[in-house]
This record gives C-alpha cells, sequence and structure tokens, in this order.
C-alpha cells in the first residue's frame, strides 16, 4: 500500500462555469478539484491551506468509512472545528474498498460553490473487475445559482423565508451554458463564447468499451443523464458491484455514483450529446449538455440532432423502477444480518420553527453545537449538546403522510441518537407531504462512515408489521446515499461497527442547511487519541494548536 499525498489550496476565484461569471471555490485553480487515484489498502493525505480569506472550511470525504480516524470526516462541527482562514489541516486516511466515491466541502453551503471532486480507488494487484471494459472516465453532475452561497444561506434562515428556488444551469464536469440573453447583466458578467464554459467533451475511440463513473452532487436536483444512442450497463453504485442491467437513461440524486458500461458502437463520422435534465421538481432549467467525442471528430464539434430530452419530470413509476432495480452483483454479495436489534423511523417533514422554516424529522429540526460531537464525547465536556436524544419514531397511528400537517411547528435540537456498538440498526425514512398541498419531495439521504443495505422501497405509509417481510435479504444492494421517493418510504439496515460520530443526512443542501440530518455515535469509548489540529472552537478553545 502506498501514501498518496495531496496538497490543496482552497480559494474564491471568480469563474465563468455556465458562461456567467460568479464566485466559484476552487481547489488548486480547479472547479472540480483534483481527482484522487489510489488502490484499495493506500493512505491519502491531504494537506489543505484555507485560502478564503473570510469563511472556515471542512472537507468531507463522500464514502470513505474513516475506520480508526473519524475526526478525518470533515464534517464541521460534528469531527472537527473548522479550519480558519490562513491554516492548514492535514487529512489523513485510508481507502479500504475499491470504487468510485466523492469528496466535498461540508461547513455551510459551500459544496454548492464548486468545492468539490472526485475520488477513484482502484484493485489491488491481481484482481479484476466482474466486468471488461478498455478505459475509464468520469464525471460529476452538479446544478448551479448565480447567487452566492452567503445570500442563498441568509435567505433560507430569514423571516420572510427566501428560497434558494430552481437552479440557474446543470454542469457536467463544472461545465454548462446558460442563455446570457435571458437575464440582462452588467458587460462582461456573462459571455457566451467564454472558453470557460464551453461544453465538457469525453472523447473515445470508435468500438472500445468505457466504463463512465456518473456522480451527482446537485445543491437541490435529482437528475436523470442520459448518451444519445447508447445503452448504458450499470455495473456499480456507491463502490458496490450491480447486478448488471440496461438503461437508456440513468436517475441520479446528490451524493449518488455509479459505474456505466458503453461502447462506442455508433456511426463514427459525427459525435453524439450527453444530457442532464431536472426529474421530480417542476423543471425551470435548461438541460445540461457534453459532447460524447467519436475520435478524430473535433472534441467540440456538435452534433446536429436535437439533444435527447429525458424522461418527463414528473412520473415518479420508473424512479421507484430503476431504485429496485438496483441489486448486489451474484458472487459479490454481502448478506446483511438477518434481523436488527432497533429500529429508528425517521419521517421527512417541513416545519415552522418560532416562523422560521426549517426541514425536519419527526418535526425535530437539527442543529450543530459549536463544539463538535466527536471532541465533547471523546474528552467528556458535559452538556455542549442537549442530552435528551430525539425521537425514535413519528405519530405512526394519527399522522397523515398525504396531507398538509395539521400542526406544522417543529423544534430544533442538537441531541443525537446513541447507538450501542456493534448493533444493527434498521432505519426507516418516511416521506409525507410537505407545507404544499399535493407534494411530496424527494430526497437523497447520506450516511457517513458506513454503507448501509438498502432493503426496500415502497409507497405510502411503511407499515411494520406487513412490509417488513417484503425486505430484500437475498440480494440487497450496499450503498452510502439513497433516494426517498415522494410519498414513499426506504428501508435501511447497517451495523454500528465504527467507533465514532457520524452524520445522517439528506444531501440536498438548503434541505441539510436548514436543519434535515440527525447525528449518531457508537463505540466512542474505542475512538482513538484525537489529535489536537481538529480543535480550537467552542469548548475546545485552547485545546488546540491555536493559541
Ligand atoms: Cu456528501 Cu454529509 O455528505
Ligand atoms: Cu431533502
Amino acid at each position: 500500500a502506498r501514501i498518496r499525498y495531496h496538497k490543496w489550496d482552497v480559494k474564491y476565484e471568480l469563474k465563468s462555469p455556465d458562461c456567467y461569471k460568479k464566485l466559484v471555490i476552487t481547489i488548486n485553480g480547479g472547479s472540480p478539484g483534483p481527482t484522487i487515484f489510489a488502490q484499495q489498502g493506500d493512505t491519502i493525505i491531504v494537506e489543505v491551506t484555507n485560502k478564503l480569506f473570510t469563511d472556515g472550511v471542512t472537507i468531507h470525504w463522500h464514502g470513505i468509512q474513516q475506520f480508526g480516524t473519524p475526526w478525518s470526516d470533515g464534517r464541521g462541527g460534528v469531527t472537527q472545528c473548522p479550519i480558519v482562514p490562513g491554516d492548514t489541516f492535514k487529512y489523513e486516511f485510508k481507502v479500504e474498498r475499491a470504487g468510485t466515491y466523492l469528496y466535498h466541502a461540508h461547513y455551510g453551503m459551500q459544496r454548492d460553490a464548486g468545492l468539490y471532486g472526485s475520488i477513484q480507488v482502484s484493485l489491488p494487484d491481481g484482481v479484476s473487475e466482474p466486468f471488461a471494459y478498455d478505459y475509464d472516465r468520469s464525471i460529476i453532475l452538479d446544478d448551479w445559482y448565480h447567487k452566492s452561497i452567503s445570500e442563498q444561506a441568509v435567505g433560507l434562515s430569514s423571516i420572510p423565508f427566501v428560497w434558494v428556488g430552481e437552479p440557474q444551469s446543470l454542469l457536467i464536469q463544472g461545465k454548462g451554458k446558460f442563455d446570457c440573453s435571458s437575464v440582462p447583466s452588467p458587460a462582461g458578467v456573462c459571455n457566451v463564447s467564454n472558453p470557460e464554459c464551453s461544453p465538457y467533451s469525453i472523447t473515445v475511440i470508435p468500438g472500445k468499451i468505457y466504463r463512465l463513473r456518473v456522480a451527482s452532487l446537485t445543491s437541490l436536483s435529482s437528475l436523470s443523464f442520459q448518451i444519445e444512442g447508447h445503452d448504458m450497463t450499470v455495473v456499480e453504485a456507491d463502490g458496490h458491484y450491480v447486478e448488471p442491467f440496461v438503461v437508456k437513461n440513468l436517475f441520479i440524486y446528490s451524493g449518488e455514483t455509479y459505474s456505466v458500461l458503453i461502447k462506442a458502437d455508433q456511426e463514427p463520422s459525427r459525435n453524439y450529446w450527453m444530457t442532464t435534465n431536472v426529474v421530480s421538481r417542476p423543471p425551470n432549467t435548461t438541460n445540461g449538455l457534453a459532447i460524447l467525442n467519436y475520435y478524430p471528430n473535433h472534441p467540440l464539434q456538435s452534433p446536429t440532432t436535437v439533444p435527447p430530452h429525458g424522461p418527463i419530470w414528473n412520473d415518479t413509476a420508473p424512479r421507484f423502477a430503476q431504485s429496485l432495480a438496483i441489486k448486489a452483483r451474484q458472487g459479490f454479495i454481502l448478506a446483511p444480518p438477518p434481523t436488527s436489534d432497533r429500529v429508528i423511523v425517521f419521517l421527512n417533514t417541513q416545519n415552522l420553527v418560532n416562523g422560521y422554516f426549517h426541514w425536519s424529522v419527526n418535526n425535530v429540526s437539527y442543529t450543530v453545537p459549536d463544539t463538535p460531537f466527536l471532541i465533547a464525547l471523546k474528552l467528556k465536556l458535559g452538556h455542549v449538546f442537549d442530552q435528551t436524544p430525539p425521537p425514535n419514531g413519528y405519530d405512526f397511528v394519527n399522522y397523515d403522510i398525504y396531507n398538509v400537517a395539521k400542526n406544522k411547528n417543529g423544534t430544533t435540537s442538537n441531541g443525537i441518537y446513541r447507538l450501542d456498538f456493534k448493533t444493527t440498526v434498521d432505519i426507516i425514512l418516511q416521506n409525507a407531504n410537505t407545507m404544499t398541498p399535493n407534494n411530496s419531495e424527494t430526497h437523497a439521504w447520506h450516511l457517513h462512515g458506513h454503507d448501509f443495505w438498502v432493503l426496500g422501497y415502497g409507497t405510502g405509509k411503511f407499515d411494520m408489521y406487513k412490509d417488513p417481510k417484503n425486505y430484500n435479504l437475498v440480494n440487497p444492494i450496499m450503498k452510502n446515499t439513497v433516494p426517498l421517493h415522494p410519498y414513499g418510504w426506504t428501508a435501511l439496515r447497517f451495523k454500528a461497527d465504527n467507533p465514532g460520530v457520524w452524520a445522517f443526512h439528506c444531501h440536498i443542501e438548503p434541505h441539510l442547511f436548514t436543519g434535515m440530518g440527525v447525528v449518531f455515535e457508537e463505540g466512542i469509548d474505542k475512538v482513538g487519541d484525537l489529535p489536537s489540529s481538529i480543535m480550537g472552537c467552542g469548548r475546545t478553545r485552547g485545546f488546540g494548536r491555536r493559541p
């Protein structure tokens, strides 16, 4: 095993990813940042220098479990103090499983300013994938806003509430195209011929097979991705092999990664469109475009065909169906424990708390204390957060998931769920109507520190007696991020066997920002000595290296 050492400078820079100039957070000058390549078992070291001048920052390694290094998970307020401007912080962790992962800022709404990138972990020497391909490529999909993240954050936490709205464009590997003529803007701000916003292009050699790693780090949008004239065979999801199935369009939710195989077997004298479009919300954003370039055509030669539009936004049935189609690959099945020790139900709700608008679970909206949980618990700093655990479920009998709640009021809490070490925990995500009549949204739930088995998806109210009988205990996929479909439920199982403190939250940034998440603790007494570099804020002031 090797050490992969990286040195990153994180900065604000004026960039035009979709032709519209705004402040973007870059790593070493780029957004997306550099791809981390590693081999299973390697140690990654990233020294991050915060050159944002005015903001703290943390970076999360999305899908990496951080066994033995919970302080490197990068969730500000949960596992570390933010890196203050001018400081350098060293993340160090092992990558224990081959596959496709991500990294992104995890402080405030900084992910949405472009601080993200991809992690690719290859198999150990002598081990090969259970599928064949000639080349490996990757793209990250994103939705893009012209308002600064600070202005979005202030709007979300104000009365009157200012919603972020629909994104201005969709980016494929950091490139999109905003229609500059649609909104008047000062000279030089929007320029469609800026080379920074020329479409992303992937060059393929006719006849070859490509493994395309597709990830989404959208702020809000659920997406569909498609390639004109090419079917995609899904083979990997969040670092686990999938029993292969073929799709024309791939639905992908924020925080998910997939590998698909494509064969460059179409007429080679031209290029083909790759497109992404918004599903599950009434779209108000033009589709994202990129080019599949057949060598030796010019990489930026636009196909003269109409780009594939993708499926209609409000048809949930194919999205449920695709979720259900994702199963563990034969020969690579890790069987889940047959039963669980604890079941926690998370009703996804929108609430008002003192007139402020929040997303919540079980009517409790979560807040982060100024002393990170990991440090508070390990160093027994006493009552720096709410000691009452949040609710284990909701009023199943009386709550009507199909209508706006009679009582919209919720509370805030920074209490956490303490899980008994090495027990098996089931999580039922239950969707419901929002505060808008006849509306239920899609959420994408992501668990830090673990992969979970996806035992099932369903529609309506989850029935604790009937529905577990239909769990897939035979070949459930393991993932770290799953969708919760409108008016539906999603059932997960995981083993609480990773000592540390772990966030579990909706990956939709304005949802998380307004409180849609929880925190789990397990085996805190087994966590090793904390590095002092994670300290310095809240009650740990003076514990760190900072004066
Ligand atoms: Cu990719 Cu806590 O998130
Ligand atoms: Cu959400």
